[in-house]
């Protein structure tokens, strides 16, 4: 066991009490919680006591690749982009190290973070493997990979190309950011089509975003029934992360609908946590700032980090 693999174990279940493990392993002095917080070394004597506690909390099955999540719905302004953006800042928070992929020609990811896709992005890497992913970095555990409206042109190239729902699984795998990062979260244009299916292709599970209203709901089976086809066809095992609730308002409609979902899809996780309106979304896209750097303690933020541990529990 080594001491940074059990500061990532420790990032990666942040539900764990930390004093609680030292108890358990009798270990002394705070020493875990010092070697958690700097860069402090656990000595052999407090390794080999914290071994078996930290086992029987599931330390050997310790992700050694980046997890992708594809934030997917072929409805349009359903808090896709916002969820990939706020989540993808959630996890950094916990010191997770994130790679955002938008890819959607609209490029709204990358203008929420003020992130220009004119000197690379990756379209370039989808119509030719062996350019390297281009990525921006947005904090110390952030970065993005942009998209703009050349992404359009590469779809259309790609229609007649040789494994054209595979291109983006390869540009993943074409080098080391699996090992680079613990999560890749890919924001999905509002379509079904070949750009969705790469990203689902790519990912280990997807997220679905639902807005809670008639226009958002009618036609959620589509999803379900390309994510069946994706499981049967697509060779990655891909799994339903969960459905989120956005940009939910108090009123009865929404409640109706969200209940709706419940029963219909009632063998899926519905995140308990959901995400409410607030103006305080608009207001730091418009200003293309970091969502908790223009808000830190917001409804909204709280949310989303709840939704960040909801998928590490
Ligand atoms: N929780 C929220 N509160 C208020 N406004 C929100 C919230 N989430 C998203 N929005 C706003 O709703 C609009 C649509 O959101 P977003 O762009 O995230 O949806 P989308 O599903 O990615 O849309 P598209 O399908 O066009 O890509 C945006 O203007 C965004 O600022
Ligand atoms: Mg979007």
């Amino acid at each position: 066991m080594q001491i940074h693999n059990i500061r990532k174990f420790f990032k990666m279940k942040p539900a764990l009490n930390v004093s609680g493990i030292e108890k358990e392993a009798d270990i002394k002095g705070q020493a875990l919680h010092k070697a958690l917080q700097s860069n402090s070394e656990l000595s052999e004597k407090n390794l080999a006591k914290l071994a078996p506690v930290l086992i029987n909390y599931g330390y050997n099955s310790l992700p050694s690749k980046a997890k992708v999540i594809s934030i997917v719905n072929n409805k349009g302004g359903v808090g896709k982009t916002t969820t990939t953006a706020i989540l993808g800042e959630a996890f950094a928070r916990l010191g997770l190290r994130v790679l955002l992929i938008d890819l959607d020609s609209q490029g709204n990811l990358s203008h929420i973070f003020g992130i220009d896709a004119e000197v690379g992005q990756v379209a370039d890497t989808m119509i030719d493997i062996k350019k390297t992913l281009a990525i921006q970095p947005i904090n110390d555990y952030l970065s993005i990979v942009p998209s703009n409206l050349k992404l359009q042109e590469v779809e259309s190239l790609l229609l007649t190309a040789a494994s054209n729902q595979n291109r983006l699984r390869a540009a993943l795998s074409a080098s080391t950011i699996g090992q680079d990062y613990d999560f890749i979260l890919i924001d999905c244009p509002p379509s079904l089509g070949l750009l969705t299916m790469n990203a689902l292709n790519a990912s280990n599970s997807c997220l679905i975003t639902v807005h809670p209203e008639a226009t958002a709901v009618v036609g959620l089976n589509s999803i379900f029934n390309v994510i069946e086809d994706v499981k049967l066809y697509g060779g990655n095992n891909l799994a339903v992360e969960g459905i989120l609730f956005t940009m939910v308002e108090k009123n009865s409609v929404h409640d109706s609908y969200k209940e709706f979902v419940r029963e219909e899809y009632s063998s899926f996780r519905i995140f308990e946590s959901e995400i409410k309106k607030s103006v305080d979304v608009s207001k730091a896209q418009a200003l293309a700032e970091q969502f908790y750097v223009y808000k830190g303690k917001s409804q909204v933020g709280i949310a989303y980090e709840d939704v960040a541990k909801e998928i590490l529990s």
